[in-house]
Parts: structure tokens; sequence; C-alpha cells
């Protein structure tokens, strides 16, 4: 059986990056719900009593009735959240992306911080992925997932509450630097992709039931203190297919230039989308060039497909590795990452690997002493 979340909203790449600081307003948590049941009866009920529509409320049901949930979400008022942000105080700004504002906050009864995702509440779609998002995190624990600390649905505020991710996205490491910021070595890159895939593996093989993310990409990857890295924003994320070879077939949604060509062009959604998405991100993480550039020429704008020409010939794999990494890498370890990349973009979606063997390559990359020794 497949059971779908359906959302749709077209996503942006409109980023804006502020400064953040931490804030000294307090909220206080209410209600914690530690069942299922309750769970699904509170979001369901505060969605469709604001939006007037029933299926937020079916959703929720079936996908409660269909997968454990994990974890007590807490649920805030907005009024709480108003006063963790100095009333969303654009100086605690720290990120913004296609769904809405995200804020540094601190919650009193903790004192921990946490970030904040205001949703652009304009149209029923916004409130559809709030909901996917509130329940697939419900439905996973890892390591490499983002953790949903709780959230708001008070009248026609959306606001999910996260931990907070100290160094951000993958993104703001790998492209436009500001002045003082260091770029990632190379070894760091290897554990960020491995962990990455790590999250991954978790959501195909291990959630139950599977879970396609359909949005991998390198602002999707948030860093903790020690650069860990964590998949967030799950609300395009579809539980299902069950099947090894099974598909689900849907509207075409995700980010252009990390969408896999036969879910572009036909919808076929399988897990082997999310590792061609992978392979888009290794790509970045390998090159320090963006998935799509628009500043650069027209044959270098589509990293992808400039790329490509460069896999066919070993002798030029070192002008792929990022200018920014000085050389630093080692050279087997670089020509193994690009052949991973490579297998991860074939065109036929059954010729790329499973992420855990993605995962099993990566092991082996991330290990600095062992590459070094084997180098030499
Ligand atoms: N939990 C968090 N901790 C710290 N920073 C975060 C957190 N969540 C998001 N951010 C910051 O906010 C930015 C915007 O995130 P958001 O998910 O809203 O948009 P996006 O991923 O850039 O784009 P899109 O809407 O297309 O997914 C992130 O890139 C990151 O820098
Ligand atoms: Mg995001």
């Amino acid at each position: 059986m497949i059971f779908l979340i359906c959302c749709k909203l077209q996503r942006t790449n409109t980023m804006r990056k502020n400064t953040s600081h931490s804030s000294r307003s307090t909220v206080e948590a209410k209600d914690t719900y530690d069942d299922s049941e309750a769970l699904s009866s509170s979001i369901a009920r505060s969605i469709s009593m604001s939006s007037g529509h029933s299926k937020p409320k079916r959703i929720a049901e079936d996908v409660l009735r269909y997968g454990k949930v994990k974890v007590a979400a807490e649920v805030f008022t907005f009024k709480e959240l108003a006063a963790a942000t100095n009333n969303f105080n654009p100086d605690l700004l720290i990120g913004e992306g296609g769904f809405g504002r995200v804020y540094k906050g601190r919650l009193k009864k903790t004192n921990q911080i946490v970030a904040m995702k205001q949703l652009d509440m304009n149209g029923v779609q916004g409130n559809r992925e709030f909901l996917a998002e509130v329940l697939t995190l419900s439905l996973v624990d890892h390591r490499n997932l983002v953790n949903l600390i709780g959230y708001c649905a008070d009248g026609r505020q959306r606001i999910l509450v996260y931990e907070f991710m100290r160094n951000g996205s993958l993104e703001d490491h790998l492209f436009d630097l500001a002045p003082d910021m260091m770029p990632l070595d190379w070894y760091t890159r290897m554990r960020i992709a491995k962990g990455a895939a790590q999250g991954l593996e978790y959501l195909h093989n291990i959630a139950n039931p599977p879970i396609i993310y359909r949005d991998f990409k390198s602002s999707n990857i948030l860093l903790d203190e020690c650069f860990n890295p964590k998949l967030s924003d799950f609300g395009l994320a579809k539980l299902g297919p069950t099947d090894g070879d099974d598909y689900v077939s849907t509207r075409v949604m995700g980010t252009y230039g990390y969408c896999a060509p036969e879910y572009a062009q036909t919808g076929q959604l399988t897990r082997k989308s999310d590792v061609y998405s992978f392979g888009v991100v290794l790509l970045e993480i390998i090159t320090g060039r963006r998935a799509i550039d628009n500043t650069r020429t027209a044959e270098e704008q589509h990293l992808v497909s400039w790329a490509i020409p460069y896999f066919r010939d070993k002798s030029k794999f070192n002008e792929l590795a990022d200018p920014l990494l000085e050389e630093k890498y080692p050279r087997k370890g670089l020509y193994q990452a690009i052949a991973v990349a490579g297998m991860c973009l074939q065109d036929e979606a059954c010729t790329r690997p499973l992420i855990g063997d993605v995962v099993t390559a990566l092991e082996y990359l991330s290990m600095e002493l062992e590459l070094k020794s084997k180098e030499n």
C-alpha cells in the first residue's frame, strides 16, 4: 500500500541571510502530547479549524494510523513564540526560504536556543506543508535528521520550532563565503556527505513506512557546532513506496537543479530520485559550485551538465576540485568521491547505487588517517 502526503508549493531560492543575535525573551511551553492520537487530533483540529478544509485532518489521521509517533511535540501559543523572538525582531532573522522566514529565539522553560520557521500562510498548500513537516518529523528519529521541538498553529499562524543548528546550512559554508569564514576542509566535507547520506539511508531503509525525502539540497543540510549534518525540511517528504521497485507517481516538486531527470519528466518518484539529488550535493561539496548558478557562463550554469565531460577523463579530475581547497585533498579520495557522484548522477535510475552503498563508500572516504597512509 502506498500512502502519500500530498503537498504542493512552488519552491523558490530566495535565501536572505542576516546575522543572528541571541534573544533574552522567554516563552513557556503549554501542552505536551505523549501519544499519537493526541498529537493527531490536536494538529488536525487546529489546522482544519483555521483552514476550513477537512483534508488536512484526514491526512493527519491517515499518517498517524500508518506509522508510530516517536516524540512529544510541544505546542506553543503565538504569544509565547513572539516573546521568544522579541516580536519576530528582524535582528533575529537567520534565513528565509520559499516558505517563510527563520528566526533565532530562546525558550524560557528550558532556556534552549531554537530556530523558528514562520510559514508564509498564503493558501492552503502552506498548511499542508506544515502538517507534512510536523507529522513526518514525528515519525522519525535519527542523529542526522533535525529535531522538531514543537509548533504553533494559533489562528492563521503556522510556526515550526526546531533545535538551533549553530553553523547554519551547508550552503552557507560552500558558496559566497563571508570574508571571515574559513572554507570547509576536505575531510569535513566528506564527513558531512557521509552524515547526510546516513540521514537518507535512515529515511529509505529504516523508517517505517519508508520515506522519500524529495528535497535533498545543500540549504536543507544543517550543521551543528561540530559540523555534524542534519537534514531539515520535510514538507515535501513522501511516505512509501513499501516495495523495492515500486514508485510513487506524483506531481513534480522540489528544487530545480537537484531533481532526477525521470522524476522531473514523468513524476515517477523512487528512492533513487533522492540518490540523484545526493549526487548533485556531493558534486557541490567537491567543486564549491552551486547546482544552478546564473552568474556563470551558459556552459557552466548547470553544474551536472558542466561536470559530466570531466567524469570521463580522469586526467581532468583535479579541475573539478573547489579552488578554496587549495589542492589540500587526497588525490585518490578526490577521484573516488567524483566516481561516487558520477554513479549517483546516472540518467538511468536503476543503475544508480542504493544510498546504503553510498554510505559505505563515504565512510571510507571520510577516514582521514587511513586515506593519508594509503596516499603516501
Ligand atoms: N534549525 C535551524 N537552525 C539554524 N538555522 C536554520 C535552521 N533552519 C533553517 N535555518 C537557516 O534558515 C535558512 C532558510 O531555511 P529554509 O528551510 O526556510 O529555506 P531554504 O532551505 O533556503 O529554501 P527552501 O524554502 O527552498 O527549502 C537555512 O538555509 C538556514 O541558514
Ligand atoms: Mg530549507
